[in-house]
């Protein structure tokens, strides 16, 4: 931003109530943003998808936290008191240093959440063989985030996990019903089921991958529980905003929704009806 006034220059020290910020590289945030309104519908929220950038999953940690502290600081120069990174490759790779080493020097009372520790609290009670499976993006798995933060909370469960790069392109291309994508969804359920049979809780560890729920559910057991995050991370939102009633007065509630994206707006429109059932219409938003 040469020459041009930061985001950071432009966030303010009010505390007029503004939207929730809600932040994924593409569309997959969506997913999480939909059973959050339902949760809590009377709140304003303010999405971002970073598509122009999209896929974060396959980049270093520098890039996807050089980018997601830019569309923080962005989401906060637009109002925000408070951001969910609706984003596991983000909150694997960004959320810890933007809370420990930025938030404090942005402004100590805005707030940044992620979606792991909330999942991780959730199957932490959901598994009863102590072996849980896990399908992220290659940035995610390599990040260690999730065997990480379980063994913080429950050193006796092992988690073992596979990385799927194919399945976020498959799907922000909306190729994921068709024959295809069963090649790819069949290769990483064996994969992953071949690294330790007693898994009877996987987590689907990215945003995106509740659109491939319905197909790896139906090549596995019924005894194992798949397990999507929208409803965690809203629960879990819910939970805060009750414990933290000086973060819920500064969240506006008119029940309003905006979305911006850093790509084509109409794009973005036709796209999101893959993820949301409604039509809606998206933004440009220039974030560097
Ligand atoms: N939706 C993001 C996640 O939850 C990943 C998508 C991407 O690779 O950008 O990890």
């Amino acid at each position: 931003m040469t020459g041009k006034k930061s985001y950071r220059d432009i966030i303010s020290a009010s505390n007029k109530p503004g939207p929730i910020g809600v932040f994924d590289s593409g569309y997959g945030g969506l997913t999480i943003l939909d059973e959050i309104r339902n949760e809590l519908p009377k709140y304003d929220y303010l999405y971002l998808g970073d598509n122009a950038r999209t896929p974060y999953g396959t980049r270093s940690f520098d890039v996807v936290y050089k980018f997601t502290l830019q569309c923080v600081e962005f989401l906060f120069s637009q109002g925000c008191h408070l951001v969910i990174l609706a984003c596991n490759t983000a909150s694997a790779k960004a959320l810890r240093s933007i809370q420990q080493n930025d938030l404090p020097n942005i402004d100590p009372s805005r707030r940044v959440l992620g979606v792991i520790r909330p999942t991780v609290e959730e199957v932490e009670q959901l598994t009863t063989s102590k072996h849980i499976g896990l399908f992220a993006t290659p940035g995610t798995v390599l990040s260690n985030s999730y065997p990480l933060e379980i063994q913080k909370i429950s050193p006796e469960i092992s988690v073992v996990s596979e990385a799927c790069p194919m399945w976020v392109p498959l799907i922000e291309n909306n190729e994921h019903k068709d024959e295809g994508a069963d090649y790819f969804v069949k290769k990483h359920v064996k994969n992953l089921m071949s690294k330790d049979s007693e898994i009877d809780t996987i987590i689907l560890g990215c945003t995106h991958y509740p659109l491939l729920k319905d197909k790896i559910e139906q090549l596995l057991p019924d005894s194992v529980n798949v397990v999507s995050q929208g409803e965690i991370v809203a629960k879990s939102l819910a939970d805060y905003l009750r414990r933290h009633p000086e973060m819920d007065i500064k969240c506006s509630k008119n029940g309003t929704t905006r979305y911006l994206t850093t790509e084509n707006p109409g794009k973005f429109s036709s796209s999101a009806s893959i993820f949301l059932d409604k039509d809606i219409q998206a933004e440009n938003v220039e974030v560097e």
